[in-house]
């Protein structure tokens, strides 16, 4: 099903203009002195950009290099031409103050790429968190024929005979470290064994929710998302993605043909089925925007709450990534949520040309305590509440994720089982928590609640993974494992904490938690969905206006010119973190 003549390539216009010989001859020269062809470059073959987010830098990323071989075998055998193109590295580990401040200078560098230079399709290598979104958005954004691929999570880590999952073992082992249970080389070798291969964090963090939801937004081959980065499918998976792109660019199937509204709201879905991060809403509602898709918190709620767990891995569950592949992995869910009639709209379009429902409905869990059916949940509404109130416009919780301890502590009172109230304590940005946290001047007991402040994206910048606050030495001594938490940041998708979490508007734009007092009481409703601050609204208008006399809420200096940028134009973590007007550049491939 041809939809597009050789001679309407976009590449074309670059490569073989007839109205313009000098100018083509110009583009075409410089190509060939590397060994490219005119046959190739002016046959009306389709020029395939790989966007290579791997390198030595890069580590969860950096198997791309090896598999981008496969993805030009696969484009070559289906009659493209292959470009690998380096895309603005993103580590989420290694990059000072957070890799989430790059995902939006990715963004922009690939709009550019993508734009400028004569390509008619891309493949789009995610992986490591900020990778999947920043490429999508870009794609989205210039709205030339784009597939995905991820690059695998990496192979189960063990430790002493157990599960060792990435970011997972840290949380767990630094508050064995802070009760001096373990010393410094024992958290390191924890640490290690949790890395055991190439590829991305091998937990349910925001690594394996990203790339799972690309493929939920039909933007992967079916199971193209689970299979560790060091099997043998994976580099069978990529060679079957080049061939696809070629395809996709004479079908001329695009990102706004792919990635519609109703395959977000499947996206949701599948995010609470998988138990997926808490970073999803931010970059899902980013994506959308680039669009021209509607897409708030409001909607994750009212589309992914009620919908069960079916995926036991950690955080949540048991289990990592090797696991999820054995198990069916993000077909095998889809699968049962297509069974079940949860999955709302099984008729979207996927890249293979195929709807949802051709690709995943005969297929089931091969292991159903990895994957479990919905008629056996692990947990019953696993998908995010959407918070408000005057501490916030907007917070999003994960409360299938509260403990039964944090249950019983803050949330068995039978006339009021789902609200709480505590003392605040709070804390203006990371260093300001590690300075204090485990002061016993603070007074802090399990009656007070953890707030962090000035890590929004433009306090931080960029949003820092902050919020799960482990409580004060002291108490965990005691045994208390845990104390609510609420900021302005966010946390870690590999963390299991029920935080609250990306409030918006956040401390630096003068929101709510910028009026907060240490003291002031805080009332957490769950069955309300609400947060505010027991402080009239006097007092409380007192303060801003005392504030805003102060000059607003004070926003360190920016490090680099991009965080100075980054600063002047992003837009709160509810609004997807993007950058001011980018939006309106949406399907500039066809302006
Ligand atoms: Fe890169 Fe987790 S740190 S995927
Ligand atoms: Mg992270």
């Amino acid at each position: 099903m041809k939809k597009i003549k050789p001679t309407e390539l976009r590449s074309q216009k670059w490569f073989n203009n007839p109205e313009n010989p000098e100018m083509t001859a110009l583009y075409l020269e410089r190509y060939l002195n590397y060994g490219l062809t005119r046959e190739e470059l002016q046959s009306g073959k389709p020029i395939i950009a790989i966007a290579q987010t791997g390198s030595d830098l890069s580590p969860c990323n950096r198997h791309h290099i090896e598999l981008a071989k496969r993805v030009r075998d696969g484009i070559i055998a289906a009659g493209g031409v292959p470009l690998e193109v380096p895309v603005h590295p993103i580590q989420e580990t290694g990059k000072r103050p957070t890799a989430s401040l790059d995902r939006n200078l990715a963004y922009l560098g690939l709009v550019e790429t993508l734009f400028g230079y004569p390509l008619d399709g891309v493949v789009l290598t995610i992986g490591c968190d900020k990778t999947t979104p920043a490429l999508l958005m870009a794609a989205a954004t210039v709205n030339i024929p784009a597939i995905a691929l991820s690059v695998g999570p990496m192979l189960n880590g063990w430790y002493e005979g157990e599960r060792a999952g990435s970011g997972t073992v840290i949380w767990k082992a630094r508050e064995k470290l802070a009760s001096g249970e373990i010393d410094d080389d024992e958290f390191m070798n924890i640490a290690a064994a949790s890395a055991p291969s190439v590829g991305y964090c091998n937990t349910m963090g925001t690594a394996t929710t990203m790339n799972s939801l690309a493929e939920a937004l039909g933007m992967q081959l079916p199971g193209a998302a689970a299979i560790p980065a060091p099997y043998r499918e994976r580099g069978q998976i990529s060679y079957e993605t080049g061939k696809r792109i070629v395809d996709m660019v004479w079908e001329d199937l695009r990102p706004t043909d792919i990635m519609t509204r109703e395959a977000f709201e499947n996206a949701i879905v599948v995010n609470s089925a998988l138990g997926g991060s808490t970073n999803a809403p931010i970059h899902l509602n980013g994506i959308a925007k680039h669009l021209g898709v509607q897409l708030n918190n409001d909607d994750w709620q009212a589309v992914g709450h009620s919908v069960p767990l079916l995926v036991n891995l950690q955080p949540a569950g048991k289990y990592l990534g090797e696991d999820f592949h054995r198990a069916g992995g993000v077909p095998a869910v889809i699968g049962e949520l297509l069974q079940t009639d949860l999955l709302p709209h099984p008729n979207a379009i996927t890249a293979n040309g195929r709807t949802m429902l051709d690709n995943c409905s005969l297929l089931r869990t091969g292991n159903d305590d990895v994957i479990l059916p919905v008629s056996a949940p692990l947990l019953q509404s696993a998908g995010f509440i959407n918070l408000k109130g005057n501490l916030f416009d907007s917070a999003i919780m994960k409360t299938s994720v509260i403990s039964a301890a944090f249950r019983k502590t803050y949330l068995s009172n039978p006339d009021d089982p789902e609200a709480f109230e505590g003392r605040a304590i709070v804390f203006d940005g990371p260093e300001d928590y590690h300075h204090r946290i485990d002061d016993e001047a603070e007074g802090i007991d399990q009656n007070c609640i953890l707030v962090m402040r000035g890590a929004g994206p433009k306090g931080y910048p960029g949003g820092a993974e902050v919020v799960n606050m482990r409580a004060p030495s002291y108490l965990l001594k005691q045994g208390v494992e845990a104390l609510p938490c609420i900021g302005d940041g966010r946390q870690s998708g590999t963390s299991g904490s029920p935080s609250i979490l990306n409030a918006s508007p956040e401390a630096a734009d003068n929101g709510g938690l910028a009026l907060l007092q240490t003291g002031d009481m805080i009332r957490i409703d769950l069955n309300a969905c609400t947060a505010n601050i027991l402080v009239s609204d006097d007092i409380l208008q007192a303060r801003l206006e005392g504030l805003v006399a102060a000059g607003g809420f004070p926003i360190p200096v920016s490090q680099s010119p991009w965080q100075q940028y980054f600063r002047e134009m992003v837009q709160p973590l509810s609004e997807g973190m993007t950058l001011r007007d980018a939006p309106n550049y949406q399907d500039i491939a066809r302006k």
